[in-house]
């Protein structure tokens, strides 16, 4: 550091002052400058990484952590304002399933609605783990939140869905998801979708009847390093499925990052300007990316041939690692 007799050799009082505060304005000119360095980029994921998910060995959340010694089957719910009631006649079906009651299944709720106590869904659900996470980026911006954090600790099958899944009603759970996760689910499922087939279409590069996205082109591209062919993708809706850790470190964390960085992104960022119609909105909370990421889960992890609705109405309905 400097010594008020290194900055001022030789000099008088007066000018050694002057060159002291000289020296002040350009430390501060300089921090000015530089100050882009110490900004968040990636919003509410910037806080647990700015300096390590570079290196792939990220485990922020302590209470996950403990999940780590049990990676057999993990089952990440995303909740807002579903019913309990029917939540946990979801978990309670899972629970019971023989081929998963022996993978050690874990339970994380991932609770999205700051008007309900965490400690009161822990409570009520009796699940493994209940992490709040604000209301940002709908189911998809949730399970980004899960593989992120969790990349290096996955267990070797996530089932992801919403806390309100297609198939469980308080009366009974659906026939065709008792049997795809009884029947068709083996530990070599490398990805299978968990709705039933009319909750599944065949788009064209982001195109069909319906839709056109864009940005699901684009997505291919970066994905798979090809231009998207016409040969046609089937995408499953609702963002329920489940897939095997090693699907989804077969793409790396990056990919990861830079989608919840779009998912996530505030209502200043161009993603918003992104939507459906030009009457509709894009909003932190429902941005239409979040509805295109739900249509990418198919292409993300390599099951999106155009016969899988197919093979879900022949009761083959995965792509196997
Ligand atoms: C990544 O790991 C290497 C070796 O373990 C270490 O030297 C480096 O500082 C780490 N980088 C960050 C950003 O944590
Ligand atoms: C389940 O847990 C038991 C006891 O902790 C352990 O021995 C077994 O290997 C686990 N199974 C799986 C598939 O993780
Ligand atoms: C939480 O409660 C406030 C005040 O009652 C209400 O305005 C808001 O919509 C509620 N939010 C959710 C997510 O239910
Ligand atoms: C995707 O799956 C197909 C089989 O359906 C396989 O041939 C191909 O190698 C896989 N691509 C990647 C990048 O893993």
């Amino acid at each position: 550091m400097w010594s008020e007799a290194s900055a001022c050799d030789n000099l008088n009082g007066r000018r050694c002052i002057i060159r002291i505060i000289v020296i002040l304005i350009i430390i501060c000119i300089l921090i000015y400058l530089e100050r882009g360095r110490f900004e968040r980029k990636l919003p509410y994921l910037s806080d647990l990484y700015s300096n390590t998910w570079i290196n792939k060995t990220i485990s922020p959340i302590r209470n996950i952590e403990s999940l780590k010694r049990n990676n057999g089957f993990h089952v990440v719910l995303s909740y807002y304002a579903e019913d309990l009631n029917l939540v946990a006649q979801f978990i309670r079906f899972i629970r019971n399933l023989q081929s998963i009651r022996r993978l050690n299944v874990s339970i994380i709720i991932y609770n999205k609605n700051s008007n309900i106590s965490s400690i009161y869904l822990q409570k009520m659900l009796k699940v493994d783990v209940v992490h709040q996470l604000p209301n940002v980026g709908r189911e998809g911006g949730t399970y980004l939140y899960h593989i992120i954090n969790n990349y290096d600790t996955l267990a070797d099958h996530t089932l992801f869905s919403q806390a309100g899944a297609d198939g469980v009603s308080i009366k009974e759970v659906e026939s065709w998801l008792v049997n795809r996760l009884e029947k068709q689910f083996t530990t070599a499922v490398g990805y299978m979708p968990l709705v039933s087939a009319r909750w599944m279409e065949v788009y064209d590069c982001g195109r069909n009847i319906y839709n056109n996205m864009v940005r699901l082109a684009e997505l291919w591209a970066l994905i798979t390093q090809t231009l998207c062919p016409p040969d046609k993708q089937t995408v499953a809706y609702r963002g329920q499925f489940l897939v095997s850790n090693k699907r989804i470190r077969r793409q790396p964390l990056r990919i990861y990052m830079y989608l919840n960085e779009l998912i996530t992104a505030d209502s200043t960022h161009w993603i918003h300007t992104d939507r459906r119609s030009p009457v509709s909105k894009s909003i932190p909370s429902n941005p239409f990316f979040g509805h295109i990421v739900e249509r990418l889960w198919t292409v993300l992890f390599n099951c999106s041939k155009s016969d899988l609705i197919n093979k879900c109405n022949r009761d083959v309905c995965a792509c196997f690692d």
